[in-house]
């Protein structure tokens, strides 16, 4: 069976930490979506690590790992993410595997993107600008390049016949700072180390695992409300971040799918432009952010902080099929005297369970409920039971709404600030 792990939010819920504790229970962790535009933190023996395209399960000695043909693969930074854990994990590449189908990103697509952002101004979607929209542009456009292809003896051609098509494009876009020829060097440096590695038949990779029984983890990245089709459109990624994604991201057939585990801070955080009703701002929303650390794994920014909001929740939930919760950063609440979370929506002059199709055009106020803080720390607890009442209260209070029961609670970065519920 393929279980899923994602997130249920706007992106960085703390699936990296999650899916390198999960992994040891799987044979196979497998990315299906997404790029680069990914941080997914890791806090190993006081070690941070971040990973942007290598699977969470790389750390785990056991573990084979899988770029899936659905994702969108930056040679360059690909290489750099692997000289950053060859350290800690001398052995990676006899247990990473890229799917031959996957995307390249080329340098004239970051190029692209950072071009398209200028020209958009103020209405920026606030990409991380590693050119993920351009390159899943050129992939349903049919022009694309894919991982296999760096072997081919005409993919330097190729190459050059659609970064020339880049250029002609980016000439109607705002002319940006950008080093071409710099960029293309290390590009073509890293395409080399590459052919070292172990590119696969992804699609055949996988399914020849599940036929013998083998255990897989999809691992998903960015969130369910950044998906292309049901996220804040247009302030989104490119690509189906929700479970029905792992089906065509990997290869796999739909009554694959076993679990799907969705993840959700005890709060909410969104980096970039576009709708997020529960915002905070001022002093609240700043205390949450220093609170939890909230700067982008990727790119550094700020994040935007707000509460806990359950029709939100309950829209991801029901597009991915969540079977079980995971809940992080309750450790984040610990000094708060009160919290809240949105129950309600209000807009159209009505109340609603629902998101409206648009949140961009409507105007919406959400209704709130208060639970009293727990003030104290969690810094050992390693049973439910032995949380503060309250907190338990609150676990409880979340469980019973989403009407999916919360399998595990994160109280810190670590790999074992974890809490597992029978
Ligand atoms: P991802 O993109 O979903 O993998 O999440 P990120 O790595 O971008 O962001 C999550 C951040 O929160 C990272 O800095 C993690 O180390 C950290 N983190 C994860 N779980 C917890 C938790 O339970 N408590 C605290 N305080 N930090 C956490
Ligand atoms: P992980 O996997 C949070 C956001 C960007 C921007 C929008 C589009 O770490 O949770 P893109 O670069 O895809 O064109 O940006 O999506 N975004 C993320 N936000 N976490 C991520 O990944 C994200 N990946 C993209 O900030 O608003
Ligand atoms: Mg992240």
């Amino acid at each position: 069976m393929v279980d899923v792990l994602l997130g249920l939010q706007w992106g960085d819920e703390g699936k990296g930490k999650v899916v390198d504790y999960l992994a040891r229970q799987y044979d196979i962790v497998a990315r299906f979506q997404g790029g680069p535009n990914a941080g997914h933190t890791l806090v190993l023996d006081g070690q941070k690590f971040v990973l942007h395209t290598i699977p969470s399960g790389i750390f785990r000695p056991q573990v084979l790992n899988l770029i899936g043909n659905g994702v969108v693969i930056d040679p360059t930074t690909l290489i750099k993410e692997m000289e950053s854990i060859a350290a800690a994990v001398p052995n990676f590449g006899e247990r990473l595997f890229i799917a031959k189908k996957a995307q390249l990103i080329l340098p004239s697509h970051r190029l692209l993107d950072t071009a398209m952002e200028a020209a958009k101004g103020k209405a920026k979607i606030g990409s991380t600008l590693r050119g993920i929209g351009p390159t899943y542009t050129d992939k349903i456009a049919r022009r694309g390049l894919r991982m296999g292809d760096i072997l081919l003896p005409n993919f330097k051609a190729r190459y050059e016949e659609l970064k020339t098509e880049h250029l002609k494009m980016a000439q109607i876009y705002p002319t940006v700072d950008f080093d071409l020829a710099e960029q293309e060097a290390n590009f073509f440096a890293a395409v080399e180390t590459l052919k070292g590695h172990q590119l696969v038949d992804g699609e055949y990779f996988i399914n020849k695992q599940l036929t013998q029984g083998k255990k897989v983890l999809a691992e998903g990245a960015q969130g369910s409300m950044l998906d292309i089709d049901f996220g804040t459109y247009p302030f989104v990624t490119s690509s189906n971040t929700i479970s029905a994604g792992v089906c065509n991201g990997l290869g796999v057939a739909p009554q694959k799918i076993g679990e799907v585990i969705g993840i959700t801070k005890a709060y909410c955080t969104r980096v970039g432009s576009g709708p997020f009703p529960s915002e905070l701002f001022g002093e609240e929303g700043e205390n949450l952010r220093q609170a939890g650390g909230e700067f982008g794994a990727t790119t550094g920014r700020p994040r935007r902080c707000g509460w806990l909001d359950l029709p939100q929740l309950k829209y991801t939930i029901m597009l991915n099929g969540v079977t079980q919760l995971v809940i992080t950063k309750v450790d984040v609440l610990n000094e708060m005297e009160e919290l809240k979370v949105a129950t309600a929506y209000n807009y159209g002059g009505q109340k609603s369970q629902e998101l409206p199709h648009d949140l961009v055009l409507e105007d919406i106020s959400l209704d709130y409920r208060s639970y009293a803080g727990w003030k104290s720390n969690l810094k050992g607890i390693q049973k439910f039971e032995d949380f503060p009442q309250k907190l338990q209260d609150y676990i409880h209070s979340l469980e019973t709404e989403l009407d999916v029961p919360m399998k595990m609670i994160s109280t810190g970065p670590e790999r074992e600030a974890l809490i597992i519920r029978d």
